[in-house]
């Protein structure tokens, strides 16, 4: 098993994903776990954050629909047995798309839902129990759960009322695992990109997202920071 501490990242592509990736391994991660579900693009995103951080990082990428649990649990057993299991746990996935009144299909919502809900379920139920152990174990651990959310669980936009809907039910379900397992020394928040993300936007570009992450995981006081 590769030594040194372990980022996952659940939800790797080249906007927020890659950024975080590359500046957490920089800054404290010699082990990366990414997982989506284009083998190409994880290619893509491997060799990105080899190039930004050196090849003395590890990364591991896993093809894997996160609404499959038994594919998704699979592929972090052998993630955990190549480079341990993860210090810090970003979660990130999420279909950005529109949706319109009434053409979309119940299906759709409920996909998003796996995606953004459940998904997230069974990497807490995975992780926070070994997230609270290393917390009592290690002063020197940062143990972190960090959800990537927005602004629509506050304020809906009709026309991407299925993602609002479940960005909504998954800050709910953060807010809970925060309540219950905060207090034992996980940090575990949101992160609010409140509006659309674009290399060209003066707050909402990926390497700033990723730098206002960092220091707010750093500090590891707050639920949530809004960007
Ligand atoms: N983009 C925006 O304007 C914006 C604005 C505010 C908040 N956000 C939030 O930011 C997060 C995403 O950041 P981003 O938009 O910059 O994207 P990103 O980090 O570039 O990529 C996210 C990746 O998640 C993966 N993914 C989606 N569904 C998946 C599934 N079912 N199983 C496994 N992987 C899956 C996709 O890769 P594959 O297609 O290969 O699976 C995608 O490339 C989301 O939580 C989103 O709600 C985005």
């Amino acid at each position: 098993m590769a030594a040194g501490k372990t980022l996952l990242v659940i939800g790797s592509g080249p906007g927020i994903g890659r950024s975080v990736a590359t500046l957490f391994a920089s800054k404290r991660y010699s082990n990366v776990v990414l997982v989506a579900r284009r083998d190409e693009s994880l290619a893509a995103e491997r060799a990105a954050v080899e190039q930004a951080v050196g090849s003395h990082v590890t990364v591991k990428t896993y093809a894997v629909d996160v609404t499959d649990s038994a594919a998704l649990l699979k592929a972090l057993d052998d993630a955990d047995a190549a480079v341990g299991k993860p210090e810090c746990v970003f979660f990130n996935a999420a279909r950005v798309l529109p949706s319109a009144f009434f053409e979309h299909d119940v299906k759709e919502i409920e996909y998003d839902l796996k995606i953004t809900v459940s998904a997230l379920y069974v990497i807490a139920q995975r992780y926070v129990p070994h997230l609270v152990a290393l917390a009592k174990a290690d002063p020197s651990a940062k143990p972190a759960l960090i959800v990537t959310s927005s602004a629509l669980p506050q304020h809906p936009i009709p026309q991407l009322f299925a993602l609002s809907l479940v960005k909504a039910a998954q800050r709910n379900l953060v807010q809970s695992l925060n309540l219950a397992y905060g207090p034992e020394g996980v940090h575990i928040g949101v992160i609010n990109v409140a509006g659309p993300v674009s290399p060209d936007e003066l707050e909402r570009n990926p390497a700033n997202i990723a730098a206002k992450t960092w220091e707010w995981a750093e500090a590891g006081k707050e639920f949530e920071v809004v960007i």
